[in-house]
């Protein structure tokens, strides 16, 4: 039997780089598996048809901006379903304008847009969910954070903001949601998806090198990390922040 068999499992923001390799995980290991996208509706089309011969896979279309639209997405899925065991929120708004930007550059409109996404996205889903989830056993939540939001950075500021706002969100709802639902978070450090696309090849040797594994993350390896959160092989495990960066922040 598979890890994930008999299990339904939610990836908002599936067509995203660690999504798309959650995704592949979890249809390889027998969930029947619901991602979401927002724009790239080619891409998403392109994953249902790659991976449709190895499990049960379906791709939605979800702006978690919209509480309505979360709301659609969680009645159609409990018509459907009758549940939803596990729940991996890892949309996230990408631009290289705002993250390269100086954080006294930008105005408070520019950091409310990307919490309107990153955080404001996460409050939507997981209060759309709850009630899903909560009459759902086993149930796992994971969120997505970034270890800048844990220790700062000099660049990223908006992000780093609203990651953290996930992060502490996150660990309130680990207590409230307990004991049906765990609720996990992965912060990740660099990992190769459409953002190593802004950068130049220097940059790229010099994130390298201030790593200590001397590379950066697979998102295959993230989405490891967040499977193992998900599945029971972490059943005792609630409101923690598990860091996926090859190193590059150690906890003190
Ligand atoms: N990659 C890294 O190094 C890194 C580091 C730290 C944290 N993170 C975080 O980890 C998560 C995954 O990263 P990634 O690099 O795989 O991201 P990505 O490739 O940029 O994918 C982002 C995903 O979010 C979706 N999305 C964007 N706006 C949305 C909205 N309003 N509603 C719903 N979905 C929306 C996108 O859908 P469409 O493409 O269909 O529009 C896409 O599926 C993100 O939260 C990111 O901030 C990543």
């Amino acid at each position: 039997m598979k890890e994930f068999s008999g299990r339904v499992c939610l990836v908002i923001g599936g067509s995203g780089g660690v999504g798309e390799a959650l995704v592949e995980i979890l249809v390889e290991r027998g969930c029947t598996t619901i991602f979401t996208y927002a724009a790239n509706a080619a891409k998403a089309l392109g994953i249902v048809e790659r991976l449709r011969g190895s499990g049960s896979i379906e791709a939605l279309r979800l702006d978690a901006t919209d509480y309505r639209d979360a709301q659609r997405v969680a009645e159609y899925i409990s018509k459907k379903h009758g549940s939803l065991n596990h729940l991996a929120v890892l949309h996230g708004l990408s631009r290289a304008d705002l993250w390269r930007a100086s954080w006294d550059s930008l105005s408070l409109e520019d950091y409310l847009e990307v919490f309107r996404v990153d955080f404001g996205g996460f409050f939507n889903v997981v209060k759309a969910f709850k009630n899903l989830l909560e009459r759902s056993s086993p149930a796992s939540l994971v969120a997505i954070s970034s270890t800048p939001a844990l220790v700062g950075d000099i660049e990223g500021y908006p992000y780093l903001a609203a990651k953290a706002a996930v992060a502490a969100f996150a660990k309130s709802l680990a207590y409230t949601l307990a004991p049906r639902v765990r609720v996990n978070i992965v912060a990740l450090g660099s990992i190769e998806t459409r953002w190593i696309e802004w950068l130049d090849e220097k940059t790229i040797e010099r994130i390298k090198a201030s790593i200590p594994l001397k590379r950066i993350g697979k998102p295959r390896e993230a989405a490891e990390a967040i499977a193992f959160l998900l599945s029971d092989r972490s059943s005792y495990i609630t409101g923690q922040v598990l860091i996926v960066d090859g190193g590059e922040v150690v906890p003190t």
